[in-house]
């Protein structure tokens, strides 16, 4: 049996997209997921956040379920285009939501953790260039200064982004999350503003605020391995490695991008001149915590013919239902890393879970042992973390409810309770029960 100390932070995470609906609701307007979601082939069985978990009305109903499970915090995140729905005018309207929803939040003893922005970009940015446009560094300033302004004095640690490898590189170079693009100069612009609107987040809330509220950012980081000791299979790792967490980490940590990957991405990038004076100081300004979401450590081969020689290799590792290695020792592996290599300070797990194909059994319970086994594993492995003195502060489950999984639409459950998304019904799944569990023995 391990224990976790009675600071450390249990919680939940899920994003505003994913849960909330209501997307015309208040004077919200169109992000760009409600306009990819609606183009053809781009998401499984063309699902939409129209709806997603109705989370805009049942707030209350999830906010019952954060309490049965006891958590300490529940993170979530803020729908710009709900705030600003035009460039330059804010929508009270929108904001109040989420005053509600934190101050029930504090009512119930959870603490609110607030993502600024987890992929809603607002269509009227998009249509200026989106994250490829330096602009866009002011208008999330804009955007960020006013949640700072309404809700700092509630919030108990703000996240600027979530895995902007996603936002930049899914959503700009591979082309499978919005806006759908598939130009890998555009990505690295879109990458290099959006990890200047973290920087500059930080020194406002700093700055101007004056806030002692705990800022960081979260990134989703993958442990990468050669499928083999061969030279091009650890190229191929090195490259991996490069384009999935150091891309991402070196800017962050250390103030620099690597030059490997500079190299190898110039073949695609007319110049690096986006990259202005000045800016890494900014993107590198010290923040109070590092988030991390894990998931799944990546095996990769050469590949001579792929864009930057890596593609996917074959693993005979247990996988969840989005085929992912299940894999909680890499996982300490990734932490190990971290702390020789780059920060030395405290981690929150910002996200971890899994998808499995749950059903509802006769009893209407919902026997997920596979996702029990692995929340279990990962737990586990954060209290070892913490034995061999690694300080993560925190662990947020992914996710408190099923929902829209994005390109995979309601396909892939990640939900410790499970939604019936006709009637919204919620049931909490044996994951969910043995997490409370945890939770409330603070020891696994
Ligand atoms: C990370 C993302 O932040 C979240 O939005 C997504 O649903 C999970 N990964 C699962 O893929």
């Amino acid at each position: 049996m391990t224990r976790f100390s009675r600071d450390f932070i249990f919680g939940t995470a899920t994003s505003s997209y994913q849960i909330e609906g209501a997307y015309q609701e208040d004077g919200r307007s169109l992000s760009i997921w409600d306009t990819f979601s609606r183009t053809p082939g781009k998401v499984f069985n063309m699902d939409n956040g129209d709806i997603a978990c109705d989370h805009y009305h049942l707030y209350e109903k999830d906010i019952e379920i954060l309490k049965t499970l006891g958590v300490d915090s529940y993170r979530f995140s803020i729908a710009w285009p709900r705030i600003f729905p035009e460039q330059g005018k804010f929508n009270e309207a929108g904001m109040n939501f989420y005053k509600k929803l934190i101050a029930r939040l504090i009512e119930s003893g959870i603490k609110p953790a607030v993502t600024l922005y987890h992929w809603d970009l607002p269509m009227w940015a998009h249509e200026k260039g989106g994250w490829t446009n330096r602009e866009s560094v002011d208008w999330f300033m804009e955007y960020a200064e006013k949640c700072f302004e309404e809700l700092d004095e509630h919030v108990e640690m703000w996240i600027t982004h979530n895995e902007p490898w996603c936002a930049g590189f899914l959503g700009y170079h591979q082309g499978v999350h919005a806006p759908g693009h598939t130009n890998m100069e555009e990505a690295l612009k879109a990458v290099h503003h959006i990890l200047l609107s973290h920087g500059e987040a930080v020194s406002l809330l700093k700055g101007k605020f004056a806030s002692a509220t705990p800022i960081g950012i979260t990134l989703n980081l993958s442990p990468v391995y050669p499928a083999s000791n061969s030279a091009n299979d650890r190229l191929a790792a090195n490259n991996a490695d490069g384009y999935t967490n150091r891309w991402f980490l070196d800017p962050v940590l250390k103030g620099s991008y690597p030059v490997d990957m500079m190299n190898l991405f110039s073949k695609y990038v007319h110049s690096f001149d986006f990259i202005q004076e000045g800016d890494l100081e900014k993107i590198s300004i010290e923040c109070d915590f590092f988030g991390i979401n894990y998931y799944n450590r990546s095996l990769v081969e050469f590949n001579a013919a792929s864009d930057f020689l890596f593609m996917s290799a074959y693993s005979d590792y247990s996988k969840t239902g989005m085929g992912w290695d299940i894999s909680p020792s890499e996982f300490k592996e990734l932490i190990h890393r971290l702390r020789k290599e780059y920060t030395n300070l405290p981690i929150y797990i910002t996200e971890n879970g899994s998808a499995f194909d749950d059903q509802v059994s006769d009893d209407h319970r919902v026997h997920d042992s596979e996702r029990q086994d692995y929340v279990e594993k990962h737990i586990w492995a954060v209290a070892e973390l913490n034995e061999e003195g690694m300080n993560i502060a925190g662990y947020y489950l992914w996710s408190l409810l099923d929902n829209f999984e994005w390109a995979f639409g309601y396909d892939k459950r990640f939900g410790i309770t499970y939604v019936d998304f006709e009637t919204q019904e919620r049931i909490l799944k044996d994951s969910g029960y043995r997490y409370a569990e945890i939770i409330s023995n603070r020891s696994i």
